[in-house]
Formats: structure tokens, C-alpha cells, sequence
């Protein structure tokens, strides 16, 4: 399949031609990648089973692993959902932007975007493309993120085309995404908020509406067979070729640690600036996250994530980040791209 890749620009009556013309494809059962302002997402019709379907295909994705629904006003969920009181104070305050939360479906959402649950995720993106985008189709769109399953996800058009040019029609290329990790997804029931997946919108904000419980998936190790809430959170993720391991301690035992890791082996260290620099008389390749500040960690991650391939290093090491905040998303990405392994010192 031939890939069309559209640049946005200044350019508004372009713009504008770019938007109808994906809109017309997402209509007609096709595929669209488009900008957001957490990650790149995938899209195609919410209402259209085999549209949705394809998503699984084009990404090599598990098809038990529910879509999230994008819609482009938040004044559209009840069509596709039954929601609550608690849902619409939620919305006031976080929507548009970086949360999802997942309320009972309706009929008309098909089995094929929600992997057979009886809940849909519903989201509506703060980036003002994805907004027109999803308005020109003139449809909810299910998307996940835009990467081939176990891949970082996407925060940019290159990271996609990488991905993704072959395998669906149309990829709308925009600014790099804001915030750079997904979506923080909640489920509301019974009044009650619980996380599923910690993002953009972070637990702290939640508190200020009412106590907020955690699935265990988000920073536990799951026991074999144990399910979190959000099917999705059980895959292996985001991981890199190269092994990556989380270190935690102080600088002093991390830099005993690596000065005699280096010895043996080709050894990478994904850190802040100035951390890097800490470490700077070592022989070790250097992937800086840059700035020391949480917010430019998220942004930087899922890049940095593609980068360390190109080292060609044995082991890349990172430090275990700050839990606050949106550290607790860039935390929860480290697990999974790291399978889990910390080595405390
Ligand atoms: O920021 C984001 O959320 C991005 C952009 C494109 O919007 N999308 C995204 O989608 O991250 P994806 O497919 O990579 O992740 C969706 C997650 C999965 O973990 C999935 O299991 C969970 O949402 N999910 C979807 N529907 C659900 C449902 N009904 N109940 C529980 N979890 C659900
Ligand atoms: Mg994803």
C-alpha cells in the first residue's frame, strides 16, 4: 500500500484540503496517522468494525487489546457511552487534553474497538489538528498509538513514517507531541476513580476531584496470569533492542557501578544533562534527556527510547525517576521498556 505522508504548515487553505481529504479516507474504512498532543495516533472509524480491525493488522497488535475513542468536542460521549456525573465534572476541568476514561459502552461502539468489553475509553485531544481532523470525518476515531505494537510510541511524523509507510494510507505530519508519553487513562464506577495508566493529566490533579485508587499493573510486576484493568498494560512495551536496566541509589554508588561495568562491556547511560556530565571522566556512550525536569523527560523519552539502538551498546542504564507528578508515567514507560529489571545500589 502506497503511504501519503501531508505536511501541516502555515499554509490554512492547505491545511484545510489535508484535513478533508484524511477525513474522506477515515470515512471510507481507511487508516490515518495524525498529531497529538501526548503521542502520534493511528486512526480509523470508531463505528466501523473492519476499519477498526485494520488497526490490529497494520500494527501487529493483540486484537484483546481495547482502542481508545477520540472525539473532537467532549458534548459527543453520551452517544457513545453512558456517563455519569462524576464523568462530566472530569470533563470540565481535564478536557480537551491528556485523559481518557473508560465508562460503559453503547451499542454502536463495535466489539473490534473495545476487544469485546462492555467499557469504552473516550478521549478528546487538546491538539488542535487531531481536533479537525476528527471533525472533518465527521465520525469518532479509534486510535491507539501510531507505532508498531512493542515499539516506543511515536512523538513525531518520522518516528511514524518509521513505523507505519506501507502499511496504512495516510499519515498527517504535524508538530512533535507536547507531552510525549500517552494518556492518563482512569476508569470511573460507583463514584470511584481508578488508574489504569498514568500520564499528562497526573494523580495529583485527579486528588483535587476525589480519592483516586491504582491498578497494580501500573508500577507492580504482575504474577503470571494476573489481569490489570487496562488489557493493554500486560504487553511488554516500548522496549528497545538493547538491554535497559533502571539503577537506583546515590550518584557516588552509581558511578562505582558503571566505572566497573565499563571494564567488560559497551555500557550507555540514558540520563539528564547534567547527570551525564557527572560521569563524564567514564568510557560510556551518553543519551541525554535533557533539561532536569520531569516534564522534558516525558517529552524526550520515547525518542531517546529509538536513539540508544543506534549505540550499538550491551547494556544502557538509567536512573530510577521521581514517582510526582508526570514523573509516574515516565516511571511506569521505564518498567516496561526495561522488562521490569532495577538494580537497587
Ligand atoms: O495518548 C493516548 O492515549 C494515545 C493517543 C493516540 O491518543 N493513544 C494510546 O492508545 O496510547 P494505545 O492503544 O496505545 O493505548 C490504549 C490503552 C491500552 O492500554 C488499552 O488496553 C486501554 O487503553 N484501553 C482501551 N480501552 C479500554 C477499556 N475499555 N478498558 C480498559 N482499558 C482500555
Ligand atoms: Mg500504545
Amino acid at each position: 500500500m502506497d503511504t501519503i505522508i501531508s505536511h501541516l504548515s502555515d499554509d490554512e487553505k492547505l491545511n484545510s484540503e489535508i484535513f478533508s481529504y484524511a477525513g474522506k479516507i477515515l470515512l471510507e474504512g481507511g487508516l490515518v496517522a495524525f498529531p497529538t498532543e501526548t503521542v502520534y495516533g493511528l486512526g480509523a472509524n470508531a463505528l466501523d468494525s473492519g476499519a477498526a480491525a485494520k488497526i490490529y493488522a497494520a500494527k501487529g497488535r493483540p486484537s484483546d487489546n481495547p482502542l481508545i475513542v477520540h472525539l473532537s468536542k467532549v458534548e459527543d460521549a453520551d452517544k457513545y457511552c453512558y456517563t455519569s456525573e462524576l464523568f462530566w465534572r472530569i470533563a470540565e476541568k481535564f478536557m480537551p487534553g491528556p485523559i481518557t476514561v473508560v465508562m460503559p459502552k453503547r451499542d454502536c461502539i463495535p466489539d473490534t474497538v473495545t476487544g469485546g468489553l462492555d467499557t469504552v475509553a473516550i478521549r478528546v485531544p487538546l491538539n488542535e489538528s487531531a481536533r479537525r481532523l476528527i471533525a472533518a470525518a465527521g465520525v469518532p476515531i479509534a486510535a491507539p498509538s501510531a507505532n508498531l505494537s512493542g515499539k516506543p510510541s511515536p512523538t513525531c511524523a518520522e518516528h511514524v513514517a518509521a513505523d507505519m509507510v506501507g502499511r496504512i494510507n495516510m499519515i498527517v505530519a504535524g508538530d512533535e507531541s507536547d507531552i510525549g508519553v500517552e494518556s492518563t487513562i482512569i476508569k470511573i464506577d460507583d463514584g470511584t476513580i481508578t488508574l489504569l495508566r498514568p500520564g499528562g493529566v497526573t494523580v495529583e490533579m485527579l486528588e483535587e476531584i476525589g480519592d483516586v485508587k491504582f491498578d497494580r499493573a501500573i508500577i507492580g510486576k504482575l504474577a503470571d496470569g494476573e489481569r490489570p484493568l487496562a488489557p493493554g498494560m500486560k504487553y511488554r512495551h516500548y522496549a528497545p533492542e538493547t538491554r535497559l536496566v533502571m539503577l537506583d541509589g546515590t550518584d557516588e554508588r552509581i558511578y562505582e557501578f558503571l566505572s566497573e561495568q565499563a571494564k567488560s562491556k559497551k555500557v550507555g547511560i540514558l540520563m539528564f544533562e547534567d547527570e551525564t556530565e557527572k560521569f563524564s571522566d567514564l568510557p560510556l556512550c551518553r543519551v541525554s534527556l535533557g533539561e532536569h525536569d520531569a516534564e522534558s523527560e516525558a517529552h524526550s523519552l520515547f525518542k531517546m527510547l529509538r536513539t540508544i539502538d543506534n549505540e550499538k551498546c550491551d547494556v544502557f542504564y538509567t536512573k530510577v525517576p521521581e514517582k510526582t507528578g508526570i514523573g509516574l508515567a515516565v516511571y511506569n514507560r521505564l518498567l516496561k521498556a526495561a522488562g521490569h529489571e532495577i538494580i537497587k545500589l
